[in-house]
């Protein structure tokens, strides 16, 4: 593989962390179940590219995400992986028990900065759902666990539409106040552009909140997942989410696609003289893999122009 010619900006990190999210995000909205020795590996190979932090599988509901109905037998599957971090998504005190149960030592909340996702999606409120994971969050660290705090819909709803700002910061920092190690902006259906992205980091500054405990994550059902990358990078972020081959979306935001791609993220980081500890050409190889898979040609146009190249 040929690699980008890299040449740095300024005002750019020296290191940015990939936070994967294939194996949650990803496949959660597969309209098949994919098996979970195909789950295992697909986690095997992301480590050996080079990804330590995987968000490996989610303790929702079975009934309500089926897909990811198999996390227990899968975190037991990934027992031996030494030196990564494995995430896994908790909505409520039921599922920390399942995930700690587990032996999981990293988990994530999510909440919704809009009402009607927040009904969709956990079956209640706003307030209700951060009335339901201040416990979690609790007892999480009580556990000995790290706890990352996701807010979605912080850029737009497919209900209702544009989202004030100060909706997005009073959630997120609810999470912040309760503990939570890190907080993960979500753009949950991929309509944000980079002026909304610079604006909301900086209200999260102007409200005391370091950028530098805040993450990203954009689907990019609009190709500005990148920009908009670019843009939270220049701001001070450094925790970037991405998920290999461009897979992702959410079961219950039928407008959301893909999570911006993690090997479209690391040709820009790699090009940039950005270190993340991935191997491009193993990663690349592993979505290709994960698509052949899966049925269907990767979404992300790196692994596509990296596919034609072998
Ligand atoms: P509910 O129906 O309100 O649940 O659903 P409940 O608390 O009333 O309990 C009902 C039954 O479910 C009880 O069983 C509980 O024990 C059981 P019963 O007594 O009737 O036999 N139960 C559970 N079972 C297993 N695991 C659990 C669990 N919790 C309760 N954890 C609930 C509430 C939160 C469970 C449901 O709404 C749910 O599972 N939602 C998950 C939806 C989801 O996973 N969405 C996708 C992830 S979010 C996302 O993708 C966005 C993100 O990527 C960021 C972005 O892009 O913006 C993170
Ligand atoms: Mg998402």
């Amino acid at each position: 593989m040929t690699p980008p010619t890299t040449v740095p900006l300024d005002g750019l990190p020296d290191r940015v962390t990939v936070y994967e999210v294939g194996p949650r995000d990803g496949l959660q909205n597969e309209q098949t179940i994919v098996p979970l020795a195909v789950k295992a590996e697909f986690i095997h190979r992301l480590a050996d590219a080079g990804l330590r932090t995987i968000e490996a599988t989610s303790f929702v509901h079975p009934k309500w995400v089926p897909q990811l109905a198999d996390a227990e037998d899968l975190m037991d599957e990934l027992e031996h992986l030494d030196g990564v971090r494995l995430p896994v998504l908790v909505p409520n005190l039921n599922g920390l028990r399942r995930a700690l149960d587990q032996g999981a030592d990293s988990v994530a909340v999510f909440v919704s900065a809009t009402e009607t996702f927040s009904r969709r999606n956990l079956n209640r409120s706003v307030a209700q759902s951060l009335e339901m994971v201040a416990p979690v969050v609790d007892q999480a660290l009580a556990a000995g666990a790290d706890v990352r705090g996701y807010v979605s819909m912080c850029f737009g709803d497919p209900w209702e539409g544009a989202v004030p700002i100060d909706q997005v910061i009073d959630v997120g920092n609810r999470l912040l106040q309760f503990g939570c190690t890190e907080l993960s902006l979500g753009d949950t259906i991929g309509v944000a552009t980079p002026g909304q992205v610079s604006a909301l980091l900086r209200g999260f500054e102007e409200s005391g909140t370091q950028t530098s405990s805040l993450a990203v994550h954009f689907h990019d059902t609009y190709g500005q997942a990148l920009a908009n990358t670019l843009t939270a990078l220049t701001c001070g972020v450094s925790t970037v989410d991405a998920s290999a081959g461009g897979l992702g979306g959410c079961p219950y935001a039928k407008s959301a696609t893909g999570n911006l791609a993690t090997e479209d993220l690391v040709w820009q980081l790699d090009g940039l003289g950005i270190d993340t500890g991935i191997d491009l050409a193993k990663l690349a190889a592993t979505s290709q893999w994960m698509a052949a898979q899966l049925g269907r040609p990767s979404p992300s146009r790196t692994v596509r122009a990296l596919g034609r190249m072998e």
